[in-house]
């Protein structure tokens, strides 16, 4: 059984580094039984709850594409020792009008690049707790913290150093196991 796994890119940025990752992980994903689609999170506005009386469509969208997955993939940077805005408002809208949270139940897990020695350590905490109050299915292990060197992954998502490449698979095959554990199928 293959599981259907939307991702979510926590960066808008061009050149990201994180969406590079993220292309990486969805052409190894096949292998371990995960089919990788992407959510998109550029075009929603900022969230406030004047929206719930009338959800937008760009509201609804991500709402039904977070809903219609087997399982949710965030990608993303540190700013700040935190998760980028544009990620925290893109769950924001996901766990609103009140009573709807598109998260609910669903399995999650969470990986991220920087350059740093730390790499996206901080903000994951930081996410895991968010997606944990969503009552999201949150994978616990392994962390996966990615040190972004230049050309460890090229502009079409090839990993060029073989340690990345089997720590990236092991990752993916944990979370195709917590996945089908979750959904009992
Ligand atoms: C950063 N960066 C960064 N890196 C880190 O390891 N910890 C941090 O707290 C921060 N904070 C931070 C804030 C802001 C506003 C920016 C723009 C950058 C550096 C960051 O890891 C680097 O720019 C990555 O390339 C960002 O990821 P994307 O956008 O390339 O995927």
């Amino acid at each position: 059984m293959t599981y259907r796994v939307g991702y979510i890119v926590g960066s808008l940025s061009q050149r990201s580094i994180n969406r590079r990752l993220a292309k990486a992980l969805t052409k190894l994903a096949p292998s371990h039984d995960l089919e990788l689609v992407e959510i998109p999170i550029g075009d929603l506005p900022l969230y406030n709850h004047d929206y719930d009386a009338d959800y937008p469509e760009v509201g609804k969208q991500l709402k039904a594409a977070i809903e219609s997955s087997d399982a949710i993939l965030i990608v993303t940077p540190e700013y700040n020792r935190s998760i980028p805005g544009a990620l925290k408002n893109a769950i924001d809208w996901a766990s609103r009008p009140w009573g709807t949270n598109s998260f609910n139940g669903k399995p999650a897990a969470v990986i991220g690049a920087s350059g740093g020695s730390i790499s996206t350590a901080v903000a994951q905490q930081h996410l895991k707790s968010i997606l944990l109050f969503s009552n999201a299915a949150v994978l616990g292990q392994p962390e996966a913290y990615i040190q972004f060197a230049e050309g460890l992954v090229t502009e079409d998502g090839e990993v060029t150093n073989e340690t990345t490449t089997e720590f990236l698979s092991l990752f993916l095959n944990a979370f195709a196991a917590h996945t089908k554990r979750n959904l009992g199928r």
